[in-house]
């Protein structure tokens, strides 16, 4: 029979590899790429900007402050179609044109540090 310690030390080995294989995260270059092709910029800016139409990462952000979960929310958010409201008018709100984890973490995440 398998001693429980063997199987305890592969089960954490086999952990520990996920973890350190996990994807890192891409350059800001990379993530502005990647939300340009989804014309994420067509409505949001980085920062603060009157001539969008949509708050700037910043200002979403700071409207989050202090609630749990955001990065669950943002991802869910950037990976679903949802609704907008844009000049008084709802639109759709297309999900990022990348289905790549890495990338989507990286945008969700490139997001929470504005
Ligand atoms: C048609 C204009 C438009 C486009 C294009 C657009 N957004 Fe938005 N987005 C909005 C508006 C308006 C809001 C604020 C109102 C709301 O949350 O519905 C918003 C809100 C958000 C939020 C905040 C949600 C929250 O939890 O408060 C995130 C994150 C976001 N957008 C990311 C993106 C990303 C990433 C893209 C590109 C894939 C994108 N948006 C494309 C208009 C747009």
């Amino acid at each position: 029979m398998v001693p429980l310690r063997q199987i305890f030390l592969t089960l954490s080995t086999l952990l520990f590899s996920q973890i350190c294989l996990a994807s890192p995260l891409l350059t800001d270059d990379q993530v502005k790429a990647v939300m340009r092709k989804s014309n994420c910029f067509k409505c949001h800016s980085e920062l603060e900007n009157k001539a969008k139409d949509a708050p700037s990462f910043q200002e979403i952000n700071a409207d989050v402050k202090g609630r749990p979960n955001i990065e669950q929310r943002f991802t869910r958010r950037v990976t679903t179609r949802t609704k907008a409201e844009v000049k008084n008018k709802e639109v759709d709100h297309e999900p990022l044109k990348t289905k790549d984890e890495a990338e989507i973490r990286s945008v969700v995440h490139w997001i929470m540090t504005r």
